[in-house]
């Protein structure tokens, strides 16, 4: 069962052993009272409150009141990211630091090679930039932004070094955007393989021209944003990558749901029987598209992301309702973070801010207040959104995404009445911004343990810098389960009509 994992990397130091004591342990389908023991790594033991002795010399956590909760797993961030003319602020010290304080324990990054560059060089690149850096685990998905026999060649040799993601951008005319005859490539080279393609699902020709319409129009502001990608321009590719995906039978993994449209062009197609899989963002459940209307740039500038954030309120809430029902699955955050000085050059054109916003470090409270809290995610559900969902989607489970013998102790202990206001004041990320300023949370991570190291506690980060190791992942994992029977709806040979002996067989008899 844990064969959806290689480690490229072994450590040799022998860590403080841990001991848990008298938490409630939550996973994605099962909450019981436990203490749990963690020895060089991994979860060791576990066992009803009060029967299990600390191994000698261990560290002794008291999760009294607390839950004792798979590490989150974040499964989209942009780190350090060359891109719109400038790099993301959150390399991959500060984006872990973030996640640590946050209760996030293992990440997913993107490599994003140029078009025209090699897939296997840019590899190396976000390798030797994170390795050094990683205070916890990290995996790594590739963008597919051109299309070649090398791209094609690169696809299988990344496979075989743990990279079993692909991005294809439906977005970002003239830069990342794919043509729809590159995505069937893409599509086909990943059922192939056994990878999960992954889509950013934007109509990049109407919105390229929407753009310059605005612009003409006099809209130069941060509101030209979301109007020239309305969430109609999200849910016409989010159906017509899904459509595609389905019709060459591979599955598909919608990033970044930002609307309440195309998160629901997801649920119907899976109420067909399409392999599709679909995230939406900490932004997406925290704040809303009111941000564009703010009367400081700055703020309006900020909260400019792609897909744009719906101006509907209800859209958090009915988000959060789709996570709760098993309709959408993870919650990622697309941490792309930019300072209002980078922001700052498209002051005067809005198509030049560059896009993203954070979410690594308060991801985790902003589902626990808005979900929880609220009554609509059990504290199961919320295991299943932010951790066990990501683990299996994306072929790390059971080693990430469950407290279990055996597992990674990738392990939080989340105090669920811990309140705290977020600021970019007191966050961790490298940026002067946060798109969450000022709201107020309730949960929060007392213990953040990855890979069996503290790397937060009493509200304190303790760094691990280059401790965190990549995890090379399998091909072929749970999404492909169901290949079989999407492969026997696909082999169009067993479709052949005999007219060789009769025209009219009884059943299709023409009245
Ligand atoms: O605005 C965003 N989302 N920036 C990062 C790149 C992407 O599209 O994911
Ligand atoms: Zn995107
Ligand atoms: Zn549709
Ligand atoms: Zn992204």
């Amino acid at each position: 069962m844990l064969a959806g994992i290689r480690r490229l990397k072994f450590s040799t130091t022998k860590k403080t052993p841990i001991f848990i004591k008298k938490g409630t342990v939550v996973n994605h389908d099962c909450k019981f009272d436990a203490d749990v023991q963690v020895v060089d790594g991994k979860i060791s033991k576990i066992a009803p409150t009060g029967r299990l002795e600390p191994l000698a010399g261990s560290k002794i956590i008291d999760a009294t009141n607390k839950f004792v909760i798979p590490g989150g797993i974040e499964t989209h961030s942009h780190l350090q990211m060359p891109f719109m003319g400038t790099v993301s602020q959150d390399c991959f010290d500060t984006g872990t630091r973030a996640t640590s304080a946050g209760g996030t324990t293992f990440l997913l990054d993107f490599i994003v090679p140029k078009p025209g560059e090699s897939l296997l060089k840019a590899y190396e690149q976000w390798r030797a930039w994170a390795d050094p850096k990683v205070h916890h685990d990290f995996g790594l998905h590739c963008c597919i932004t051109w299309w070649s026999d090398q791209v094609e060649r690169e696809m299988a040799e990344l496979v075989k070094l743990g990279v079993v993601s692909f991005k294809f951008f439906l977005a970002y005319k003239g830069s990342l955007m794919v043509t729809d005859d590159e995505m069937i490539r893409c599509l086909e080279r990943c059922k192939e393989l056994g990878a999960l393609s992954m889509v950013h699902a934007e109509n990049g020709y109407l919105i390229d021209h929407l753009q310059k319409k605005i612009l003409a129009a006099g809209v130069t502001g941060p509101e030209g944003h979301y109007l020239s990608r309305s969430k109609d321009v999200e849910a016409e590719a989010t159906h017509r990558a899904i459509v595609f995906a389905n019709e060459i039978g591979t599955p598909l993994y919608v990033v970044h749901l930002m609307g309440t449209e195309a998160a629901e062009e997801v649920i119907r197609a899976r109420q067909k029987g399409c392999q599709v899989f679909g995230e939406t963002l900490a932004s997406t459940l925290g704040i809303d598209g009111r941000h564009y209307l703010d009367k400081n740039w700055d703020v309006a500038a900020g909260a400019v992301m792609s897909p744009a954030l719906s101006m509907d309120p209800e859209c958090k809430v009915r988000m959060m309702k789709y996570l709760a029902m098993g309709s959408i699955h993870t919650v990622g955050t697309d941490n792309c973070t930019f300072s209002e000085a980078q922001k700052r050059k498209g002051i005067n054109d809005f198509t030049k801010i560059p896009n993203g916003c954070n979410g690594l470090e308060d991801r985790m409270s902003v589902v626990w207040n808005n979900g929880v809290r609220k009554g609509i995610l059990t504290p199961m559900d919320f295991v299943r959104v932010t951790s066990t969902q990501a683990a299996q989607i994306f072929n790390v489970y059971p080693q990430k995404g469950r407290i279990q013998e055996g597992s990674d102790a990738d392990i939080v202990v989340w105090d669920p009445e811990r309140q705290h206001t977020i600021s970019a004041k007191t966050h961790h990320h490298a940026h002067d911004h946060n798109v969450f300023e000022g709201m107020c949370v309730t949960g929060k991570s007392h213990t953040t343990i990855a890979a069996g190291n503290v790397v937060w506690e009493n509200d304190t980060f303790i760094p691990h810098k280059g401790q965190g190791k990549y995890i090379g992942r399998n091909a072929f994992g749970y999404p492909y389960e169901r290949s079989k029977y999407l492969e026997q709806e696909r082999d169009y040979s067993t479709k052949i009509i005999d007219r060789s002996v009769n025209q009219e067989t009884p059943e299709f008899q023409i009245q």
